[in-house]
């Protein structure tokens, strides 16, 4: 069978350098969604601490959104020889139901953890410690904001931050996260349970030789040759997102053909048509975001004494300008690319914008519903 994972063992190797041999104790990595942040811990990490005689165990927090313990205590469990400990809590688990969730970024019912789940979690993982035996170990948690989420967690979260706290030197640990204010809010908030415990870094994007590896594997499954530069420009366009360019390379090799054209037009529908992923994306936006993504596509000075003007005739201040920014790299449109320097990171939108002749005018006219995106507001 082909596999269509495109292995990093240099990144792997380098991760693994920092945590096991650089006395790095913890990392995390930031990156938007779908840009293979979980295809990584599992394929390349995990294996690459494997063959360094690290155990490795998995844990996503989106696994049990509405009770994010419960899926902690499952994978501590199952890293259990069988019979070590017996479990006393039934964990339903639904593989198919989480991928349907996992649109989903927030909690329905935030549940918090019982006392009695707490201690057994706490035990599970003092078990897990005895049963390594000193034998060095690698705990991904992927999805850690979740956890900043709700304030139902927030037990849960400080019994997390202790145990790998009390956690033996020789055990590691590698935190992902795709929103980037949830994020802060555990780790630099003064009061927060994970405050200056793990330094935040960008997760490292998919880069040519990613479209490479799968432009030659559509060619060994149909002798055709597709245009790798131009699926490059394109999986630049799309914000690097590794899903889309999969789906559309998987597609291409169903219908047999190499015209990338014919089916991108397929999901352009998708993406720019009515209702689709742009101007659902540009409706999401609060006003001030809608303004100051605008006033950045223009390449305006986004503090200088016109731009404030402008907030002030859409009647926000620069704080909220400010707010604005962190809210549109919290949604991975932004990266802030240095001191005032921001770079947008999904031109499919910027097109769309354009097409759909998009401007200030239109902004101050009635946008429907909003969402003044509070739940995700750092400030
Ligand atoms: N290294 C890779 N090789 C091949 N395909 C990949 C790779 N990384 C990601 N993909 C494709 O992109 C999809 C999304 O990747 P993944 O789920 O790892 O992203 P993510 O950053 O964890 O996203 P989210 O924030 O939504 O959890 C995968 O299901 C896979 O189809
Ligand atoms: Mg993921």
């Amino acid at each position: 069978m082909i596999d269509w994972h495109f292995s990093r063992p240099a990144l792997a190797s380098e991760h693994l350098e920092l945590l096991f041999d650089k006395g790095v104790s913890r990392l995390t990595f930031f990156g938007r969604r779908r840009i293979g942040k979980t295809e990584y811990l599992q394929r390349d990490l995990m294996p690459a601490a494997i063959a360094k005689g690290v155990v490795p165990v998995y844990c996503s927090f989106w696994e049990n959104k509405d009770q994010p313990h419960l899926a902690f205590i499952r994978v501590i469990e199952s890293a259990l020889p069988e019979g070590r400990w017996k479990p006393k809590l039934k964990i339903g688990f639904q593989a198919a139901l989480f991928e349907a969730a996992a649109e989903i970024e927030r909690a329905d019912r935030p549940k918090a953890a019982l006392p009695g789940e707490l201690t057994q979690a706490a035990g599970l993982f003092a078990a897990w410690i005895k049963h390594l035996d000193d034998r060095p170990a690698l705990v991904l948690l992927d999805e850690i904001q979740h956890l900043a989420t709700s304030s139902q967690f927030a037990t849960f979260a400080a019994s997390l931050r202790t145990m790998l706290d009390m956690a033996p030197p020789t055990m590691r640990v590698v935190f992902t996260g795709s929103s980037l204010a949830d994020l802060q809010r555990l780790f630099e908030d003064q009061k927060a349970p994970f405050f200056n415990f793990a330094t935040v870094m960008d997760f490292p994007l998919l880069d040519r030789a990613f479209v490479d590896h799968l432009a030659e594997i559509h060619h060994r499954i149909t002798g055709l040759r597709v245009a790798a530069e131009d699926l490059w420009s394109l999986f630049e366009r799309i914000g690097r997102n590794a899903q889309i360019l999969t789906g559309l390379v998987e597609r291409l090799v169903l219908l047999r053909t190499e015209d990338w054209k014919l089916v991108w037009e397929e999901i352009e529908g998708d993406m720019f048509g009515e209702n689709g992923w742009c101007e659902r994306a540009w409706h999401e936006l609060a006003l001030s975001d809608a303004v100051v993504y605008l006033r950045l596509l223009e390449g305006k000075d986004l503090f200088s004494e016109d731009s404030i003007k402008l907030y002030d005739r859409f009647g926000f201040s620069r704080g909220t300008a400010q707010q604005a920014l962190r809210r549109l790299i919290n949604r991975g449109l932004l990266h802030r690319a240095g001191h005032g320097r921001y770079q947008r990171l999904v031109p499919i939108l910027d097109d769309w914008i354009r097409g759909a002749g998009v401007d200030y005018a239109r902004l101050l006219e009635p946008r429907g519903e909003q969402d003044e995106g509070s739940s995700e507001d750092p400030a």
